[in-house]
């Protein structure tokens, strides 16, 4: 398992960039049956490694990185729900949420930070550093301090949420709130880099994509190999796409999986680059915007991992899509009323499957599994204003039935009298 190989896109021959071990060699290659036992096994193992649900898959991870040198805060290992709500409002009999805000700071950002973070303490860096709209510097400031790394955080001045920026403080990164967006940063970032000795953490680096690989890895197991007709997900700078589909075609070469799920990616509107770079140049050029969208995890408008990502749909047979805010914000409200919740950007799934089976992309019968990035608490002021009624003007929530998915709190006098005539109202509201 020590020879690695570079690799390529199945569709277009592009390098993706990262070697993964070379099983070509029969005699080197483990029995798919004895690596998907293995992994199992390891969830009953009191060991750190074992215990952490992106390293207990480390037969498919970097072989570089020593066991000693691993940063884990038990990661990964996270929920698939059913959505019976939504699947009925979606028009789809089978639908599944791989959560992965059930994380250790509540995005899928750890699942990659485990491993980078590992390989920058490997190498004996002193500092780390990334451009966030707030997750990966969540992640980042909390895996830098549990290996007693710096941490540089750069993020968007006043576009990302407070309880993102709250993490970043907490976990002890120095925190820089930039007049710019998401791009600015990541392009102020880049400057920084090249003069200073700070490891970059932000999704180019191939080693996050090789650890959230293993979210796909694990909705596997959870499915017992039974591959779903459909996987969606979030499109912001594109590395989470670019890892599951990276997950899914090394499965198949491994023989843990006979097809590959068709892979969709969702964006806002407002920040929909992908979406018009499909369209417009059919994935040839990239084509960037000025981002613009309350989803504030996903207002990114020139994608590093673009080209990836077209890989990915071409190769799964998937498609982009976009939704508006008012889409998102409904279907964020329909998650939570099946009792999982997410942020906004993580809700765009949800909302752009319901677009699909509309154009009929997604078939009534087919399985289809939601990848939710981040938790509901992440962004607890989008969640408030939109219950509140203040999230959008009145015309637009009347138009689009948003006043039915809103549940406001009610202010009450302190009586028994007062609650049991408003639990009254609200059953006979919901009788059949
Ligand atoms: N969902 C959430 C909750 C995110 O935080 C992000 C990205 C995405 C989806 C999109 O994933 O970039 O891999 O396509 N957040 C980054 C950050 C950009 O800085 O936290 P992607």
């Amino acid at each position: 398992m020590e020879a690695r190989t570079d690799f390529r896109c199945p569709a277009c021959g592009d390098l993706l960039e990262i070697a993964y071990p070379n099983w070509s060699d029969n005699s080197a290659r483990p029995q798919s049956v004895v690596l998907t036992d293995l992994w199992l096994r390891r969830r009953a193992s009191p060991l750190p490694l074992d215990q952490s649900g992106v390293w207990r898959f480390r037969e498919i991870l970097p072989q570089e990185i020593g066991e000693a040198e691993v940063v884990t805060l038990r990661e990964g290992n996270t929920p698939l729900y059913p959505l019976p709500r939504c699947a009925e409002s979606a028009g789809v009999k089978h639908l599944l949420a791989k959560h992965q805000g059930i994380n250790p700071t509540g995005s899928f950002k750890d699942t990659g930070m485990t491993v980078a973070a590992s390989v920058a303490k490997q190498q004996g860096f002193r500092w780390v550093a990334c451009a966030s709209t707030g997750n990966t510097s969540a992640s980042m400031a909390a895996y830098a301090a549990c290996a007693g790394m710096k941490s540089l955080v750069l993020v968007p001045q006043g576009k990302i949420s407070w309880g993102k920026l709250s993490q970043a403080l907490d976990y002890g990164a120095v925190t820089c709130e930039l007049k710019s967006d998401f791009d600015g940063c990541m392009s102020v970032l880049n400057q920084v880099v090249e003069r200073m000795p700070v490891y970059l953490l932000n999704s180019v680096n191939p080693y996050r994509i090789e650890g959230q690989k293993t979210a796909a890895f694990e909705l596997m197991e959870q499915l017992n190999w039974q591959v779903p007709d459909h996987v969606i997900v979030p499109g912001g700078n594109l590395g989470n796409s670019s890892a599951l589909g990276k997950a899914f075609f090394e499965m198949k070469q491994l023989g843990l999986i006979s097809a590959l799920p068709k892979i969709s990616i969702i964006q806002a509107e407002g920040a929909n680059p992908l979406v018009r770079t499909m369209r417009e140049t059919g994935g040839k050029k990239l084509i960037a915007v000025h981002p613009e969208t309350m989803a504030s995890a996903i207002r990114i408008g020139n994608p590093a991992s673009w080209k990836k990502a077209v890989c990915v749909l071409e190769t799964t047979g998937g498609t982009v899509e976009q939704v508006s805010e008012v889409e998102i914000a409904l279907a964020k409200a329909e998650i939570g009323a099946d009792g999982v919740g997410c942020e906004p950007a993580s809700a765009v799934t949800l909302a752009g499957l319901k677009k699909l089976v509309r154009q009929g992309f997604v078939k009534p019968a087919e399985s289809v599994v939601l990848i939710l990035t981040g938790h509901l608490l992440k962004d607890p002021e989008f969640t408030l204003k939109f219950h509140r009624g203040d999230l959008f003007a009145a015309g637009e929530a009347q138009v689009f039935g948003i006043a039915q998915a809103q549940r406001r709190p009610l202010v009450l006098e302190a009586t028994a009298d007062a609650v049991i005539s408003t639990l009254e109202d609200a059953d006979r509201d919901c009788q059949p």
